[in-house]
């Protein structure tokens, strides 16, 4: 178990899609001492996605090695078959997208009050943001894709900006204490246009795993950068 480690006040998400799997243990290590605020799992499916990547197997093992929560990502058709097993492997958080769900309320209820975790609703860039604000008071997070889901390493949608505005006045409307987070393409060129729109946190892969200085170093000055563009 690693020394706790105070984390920074932007929260930073570090997705592990993008790192080392051959050294994820010491990698998410790196990330928490640098001061992350959770670890993101992108959980794909190849149907809701054109992809696969991991499953619960990969939370039960990173359970014992971090005291940072750990945040699932279910880029899935039916997330509400796995939503158990991700929590007995230690998961903290299920983010579902609601481009699956007819009604999302049943699920983010089990979520929540059932299995005692935090619930998140994830959209993509061509849903409308309005779409949320129903639910808003009913979720722990309110995940913005800024690049259409599937991979790590793709660029920013430009138009995510106003979205993300826009999210941030609805939440204020709806009186909402969910966190509005961003997801995809989130770099040091792209987190301060993310940050002014209103996001308060941001999952970055690539920006911090392949990192040529390190993913701890990465963390740092993507968390500087937030604070820096919230200053303006
Ligand atoms: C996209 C995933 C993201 C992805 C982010 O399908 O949901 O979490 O790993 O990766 P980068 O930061 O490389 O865009
Ligand atoms: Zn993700």
């Amino acid at each position: 178990m690693s020394e706790v480690v105070p984390r920074l006040p932007v929260k930073i998400a570090p997705s592990i899609l993008s790192a080392d799997f051959a050294r994820l243990g010491e990698q998410v290590q790196q990330v928490e001492a640098a001061g992350a605020d959770r670890i993101h799992v992108d959980v794909m499916d190849g149907h809701f996605v054109p992809n696969l990547s991991m499953g619960a197997v990969v939370v039960r093992s990173l359970r014992p090695v971090t005291r940072l929560p750990l945040e699932v990502h279910l880029m899935v058709e039916e997330p509400g078959r796995f939503l158990e097993g991700f929590v007995q492997a230690g998961a903290d958080t299920l983010i579902v997208h609601l481009e699956v769900l007819p009604d999302p309320r049943p699920l983010l209820e089990h979520i929540r009050r059932g299995l005692g975790k935090r619930g998140g609703l994830a959209i993509n860039p061509d849903m409308p943001v309005e779409r949320l604000r129903p639910f808003l008071r009913d979720i722990d997070v309110a995940l913005c894709m800024t690049v259409f889901p599937g991979f790590g390493g793709q660029s920013y949608i430009p138009a995510s900006t106003a979205r993300i505005a826009e999210l941030r006045r609805l939440i204020g409307m709806e009186n909402a204490e969910c966190e509005l987070e961003v997801d995809g393409g989130i770099d040091a060129r792209t987190i301060s246009e993310a940050a002014r729109a209103g996001a308060d946190v941001f999952v970055a892969g690539t920006a911090i795993f392949a990192d040529p200085e390190g993913p701890a170093t990465a963390v740092r000055r993507l968390a500087r950068l937030v604070e820096q563009a919230r200053q303006r």
